[in-house]
């Protein structure tokens, strides 16, 4: 038997039947706990968001925590003490006034603060936690490439939770299955860290050694499955014969995926000048994919049964979907901004698309263009620049600090930017996803009586949402996505069908 299928059965035994519909990884805090519960406890697979987790984590605490979820989670931890630390640092009875500003983590750099890493380690811990509670369904946690620095700790933080799987996209990650090997063995493990201008090529990397975070008798690790999202058969071979580890399967992602989609090449126009658009050589060869003998899933428009039949005829092991589960009633996304989405679909008037700028990872990002979000930036709608979370700062080389890295984001200040080396074209049409995502679940920034400005995103087709609501109604939940997806449609409530009646779903 050779090692690939030894590995691929060893896998299957350990997580049974793989699950034909993945609900996606949805950042900042859209797939939160709630939605990838409900999904896992369907028999599919809910996948939490690991974006930012941390700030989300704190976020709730600051807003009293209401329910007490996550101070159950945190009575879970198996250090006490370093959950403590968490909770005194940020739980505020009652929640905090809306007036008051929500207090910051330490932005994530190199070398990590213990207290950075802690709170990375216990925040993914209570993400997956919950999502796993009070059943035994798949749990994934989805991560982006492009944001590095927090990545080792989260991931410890996850399968100190007993993560299932672990989804990354957004970036090729090949150190990734290694890393996870590492930790499920409580052993030091490192990540490169890309640095721009690095011209004397130094070596920069994130080393971490789980062990000096606990005391005491470490628990047994699980390895997850690792899924890399990709949108090339190319990246995906990459992936196979060069990652540091066994890589368990693929999410395919078309470009009408929502989130950050993968760069296009460059597509010449009619005038010769080479400008960002999508062709058709960003389609992937699935008959290659096919051919890697590993499972993948088909993502970018895939969220109805007959989608879901043709991936499974190709070879697929099933879809994954987004947007559907973004507007259900579990999803993060703040409910008048789901009603404000759910109305224009309903009018016809839902416009969703890529912008090449937006995003300062440069990657192309999908925007729901919506009143009073970043999508109407320049109608009215300002925002001052300002740069207090810093996920999405790259790395690059400063000769004369003492760790040589410095960090800079083409949506801060321009002047600051410009300081650092940046050239000015990087900033024009940039915006803050970290500020503007959290505004969007509900956790945005207040400051001087200023709240952030949401910014939404969604993959492009909306078809399927209508015909979710259609059936069960605006307020649909993710059970009644996945009685959809698979045929076995689940009764719509009272509430949901007398609501339905009063809308213009009716045909
Ligand atoms: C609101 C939203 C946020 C998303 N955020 C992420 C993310 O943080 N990481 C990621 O890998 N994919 C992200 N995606 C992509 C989804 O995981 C999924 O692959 C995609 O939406 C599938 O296409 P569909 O929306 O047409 O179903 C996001 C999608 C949506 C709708």
């Amino acid at each position: 038997m050779s090692e690939k299928y030894s590995k691929y059965k060893e896998f299957m035994k350990t997580l049974g039947k793989l699950p034909e519909i993945i609900q996606g990884g949805m950042g900042i805090g859209v797939s939160i706990w709630r939605l990838a519960k409900a999904v896992s406890q369907q028999g599919q697979m809910g996948v939490v968001s690991g974006t930012a987790v941390d700030s989300v984590i704190a976020r709730r605490l600051q807003l009293g925590d209401p329910g007490g979820d996550i101070r159950r989670a945190l009575s879970n931890f198996p250090w006490q003490e370093t959950a403590r630390k968490v909770l005194d640092n940020f739980f505020i009875p009652g929640g905090k006034s809306p007036k008051d500003s929500f207090k910051l983590l330490s932005m994530p750099s190199l070398p990590m603060k213990r207290e950075s890493a802690e709170m990375l380690i216990v925040s993914n811990f209570v993400e997956v936690f919950l999502a796993k509670e009070g059943h035994d369904g798949l749990v994934g946690i989805n991560y982006l490439e492009k944001i590095q620095i927090p990545t080792l700790p989260s991931l410890l933080g996850a399968m100190l939770a007993g993560v299932d799987f672990v989804l990354m996209g957004a970036g090729i990650p090949l150190a990734i299955p290694g890393a996870l090997d590492g930790l499920a063995r409580w052993e030091p493990v490192e990540i490169k860290i890309n640095v721009d201008e690095n011209t004397e090529k130094l070596a920069f990397s994130h080393h971490f050694d789980p062990t000096e975070f606990f005391p005491g008798e470490l628990p047994e690790l699980k390895r997850p499955g690792f899924l890399a999202i990709i949108s090339s058969d190319i990246i995906a071979k990459t992936m196979v014969r060069k990652a540091t580890g066994y890589v368990d399967g693929f999410i395919v992602e078309y470009h009408i995926a929502g989130g950050h989609n993968a760069p296009p090449r460059k597509v010449r126009s009619i005038t010769g000048d080479t400008e960002p658009g999508f062709g058709p050589r960003d389609i992937p060869n699935l008959g290659r994919i096919k051919d890697l003998g590993r499972p993948f899933w088909l993502a970018g428009g895939y969220a109805s049964p007959s989608k879901l039949k043709e991936a499974m005829d190709t070879g697929a092991t099933g879809i994954q979907v987004g947007t559907v589960f973004a507007y259900s009633k579990e999803s993060g996304i703040q409910p008048d901004i789901k009603e404000k989405v759910l109305q224009q679909c309903l009018d016809g008037k839902i416009k969703v698309t890529t912008d090449f700028r937006i995003s300062p990872t440069g990657y192309p990002f999908k925007m729901v263009q919506l009143k009073d979000t970043i999508s109407d930036m320049g109608n009215g709608v300002k925002r001052k620049r300002i740069c207090d979370l810093g996920y999405l700062r790259q790395p690059y080389f400063k000769p004369d600090s003492e760790s040589k890295i410095g960090y800079r984001c083409p949506s801060e200040p321009i002047k600051n930017y410009t300081k650092k080396g940046g050239a000015e074209e990087d900033t024009t049409g940039r915006g803050c996803l970290c500020n503007g995502l959290l505004a969007t679940i509900g956790m945005g920034q207040t400051r001087s009586n200023v709240s952030e400005i949401p910014v939404v995103t969604s993959g492009e087709d909306f078809t399927n949402v209508i015909e979710i609501a259609k059936i069960s109604g605006t307020k649909y939940r993710a059970i009644d996505v996945i009685g959809y997806l698979t045929g076995k449609t689940t009764e719509p409530s009272t509430e949901n069908v007398l609501k339905l009646e009063s809308e213009k779903f009716v045909t």
